[in-house]
């Protein structure tokens, strides 16, 4: 090793030319080496590595500390631990590279410098071991970006739609409340869409660049869920894991916590939740430390609170402290006008063939949509478009095929109020279906289809223009 070494760094020369003879040893099996003293400063670094590190000729690295040359090195620990890192894997420049690195003591025991070795990531015998960390990473970065996909938002209020004056009033509420900080308490029987606008307000909130962190009540074993909320401690109980596990309540901080189906919270739940709210502090179990949590919540249930309070199934103080602000979501019966555009969003997310250009939704179709009373709400509604759409032999969705898909009648139980409240339209509309039916009896006779419906012949033909069916 034609290398000189350089008279700089506090480790004894005799350590030194020990660690060169070693190097000049090694030689052909590795790829790079590194010196360091006891205060991890360069004091040799081979020519290859330099060249490897993609270093300037005229940059001089020894003295240094290692940082500023490997910003992950890892040789300032071995030469404070006194401990080898005989193999690890060091990212340089988008390369896995392989690294052994042993502290230099002396006769004494003293630490008084590392050397480190690196080894190419193609050495034959490394290749299970990379094949391993690399399968690994990979598999980490997938799930971790599955993790922040899941813990971002995926929807805006923009995803609810609607045209009735019930949303836009729903809409403006959400927006309103965004501003705000306090908890949400979303009401509204199933399939409303409560988790939609749940979503929604933390996108339109200051914290929509935090996590938004779910937890379903209802999924939940009720002994799992004190861990689940406020995490576990390292060795909590006998089986629990080294680690620590974080709560939601910790994954959600700096965002916002979705309560699904909070009516379902056990009584034994509520307490401990209850004193959170009140502290904005969480104790891991098996843990005696205190973490404060900034935290939002937002509620959601279609079950009947204050029926709960009532039967003491629910602490009327968690009642008051989370229902500060009441969102009520209107059920979809009582906004039919909405019924068309929510089926044209739905229908939007329905596979199709692939020479279909989108789903066609008949305006009589969805007129009978709107005459049923959804006691599944949105949910059902698009549980009936997927079936139609199943059924249907072209993109065009008629009454007979959503007839077809919706509910059986006893079920069904039409409405009986008319899709528009006026009675002179239900009255024009009755009177139109029978001059038709009259005229498909008589075979388009006119004057018999007058006789029949006991109208004169020119009040026949004055109905037919005004109903546009040609006089
Ligand atoms: N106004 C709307 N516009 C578009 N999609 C909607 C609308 N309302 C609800 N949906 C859709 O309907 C489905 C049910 O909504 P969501 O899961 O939010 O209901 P929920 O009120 O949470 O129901 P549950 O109480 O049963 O949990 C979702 O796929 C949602 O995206
Ligand atoms: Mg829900």
């Amino acid at each position: 090793m034609a290398e000189k070494i350089q008279p700089i760094g506090t480790t004894p020369p005799a350590l030194v030319n020990a660690a060169m003879g070693v190097f000049e040893l090694l030689r052909e099996y590795f790829e790079g080496a590194i010196m360091v003293d006891a205060q991890a400063r360069i004091t040799w670094i081979d020519a290859r590595y330099r060249k490897l590190l993609g270093m300037p000729d005229d940059f001089e690295p020894l003295g240094r500390p290692v940082e500023d040359t490997l910003p992950n090195s890892m040789l300032r620990k071995v030469v404070e631990t006194g401990r080898p890192i005989l193999l690890d894997i060091m990212r340089i420049a988008e390369r896995q590279l392989v690294v052994c690195r042993i502290p230099l003591k002396d006769d004494q025991g003293v630490v008084q410098g590392a050397i480190g070795f690196v080894f190419y990531d193609n050495v034959d015998y490394l290749e299970p071991i990379m094949k391993k960390v690399e399968t690994l990473q990979k598999q980490l970065s997938r799930a971790q970006a599955a993790l922040d996909r899941q813990r971002r938002t995926k929807y805006s209020l923009s995803n609810f739609v609607g045209v009735s004056d019930k949303v836009a009033e729903l809409k403006s509420q959400i927006r309103r409340f965004a501003l705000r900080d306090g908890p949400a308490l979303l009401l509204g029987e199933t399939g409303t869409g409560k988790e939609l606008l749940a979503h929604a307000i933390h996108q339109a909130s200051d914290r929509a660049d935090g996590p938004f962190v779910a937890v379903n009540m209802a999924a939940i074993p009720e002994a799992l869920l004190e861990s689940e909320f406020f995490g576990v401690a390292p060795g909590a109980y006998t089986g629990a894991e080294k680690k620590p596990r974080k709560g939601k309540f910790e994954l959600a901080h700096g965002g916002t916590l979705f309560l699904d189906e909070i009516g379902d919270m056990p009584l034994s739940i509520q307490a401990k939740f209850l004193r959170v709210l009140q502290e904005g502090e969480i104790e891991a179990l098996g843990s005696n430390a205190l973490k404060k949590v900034d935290v939002r919540i937002i509620a959601a249930t279609s079950q009947d609170l204050e029926a709960l309070m009532a039967a003491r199934t629910f602490r009327a103080d968690l009642y008051y402290r989370i229902a500060v602000l009441t969102i009520a979501v209107p059920p979809l019966r009582e906004r039919a006008e909405d019924i068309e555009v929510i089926c044209e969003r739905l229908l939007e997310d329905i596979p199709r063939a692939g020479d279909m250009r989108g789903w066609i939704i008949e305006p009589d179709a969805v007129r009978l949509l709107q005459r049923y009373d959804w006691p599944g709400n949105v949910r059902e509604l698009r549980n009936v478009l997927e079936r139609a759409a199943a059924m249907a032999p072209d993109e065009v969705l008629d009454v007979g095929v959503i007839a077809r898909a919706m509910p059986k009648l006893v079920n069904a139980a039409p409405r009986s109020i008319p899709e528009t409240g006026h009675l002179a339209e239900t009255l024009a509309r009755a009177e139109r279906e029978a001059i038709l039916d009259a005229l498909r009896k008589t075979e388009g006779q006119k004057t018999e289809a007058a006789r029949l419906l006991g109208v004169s012949r020119s009040q026949f033909y004055e109905k037919l223009r005004r109903y546009d069916l040609g006089g």
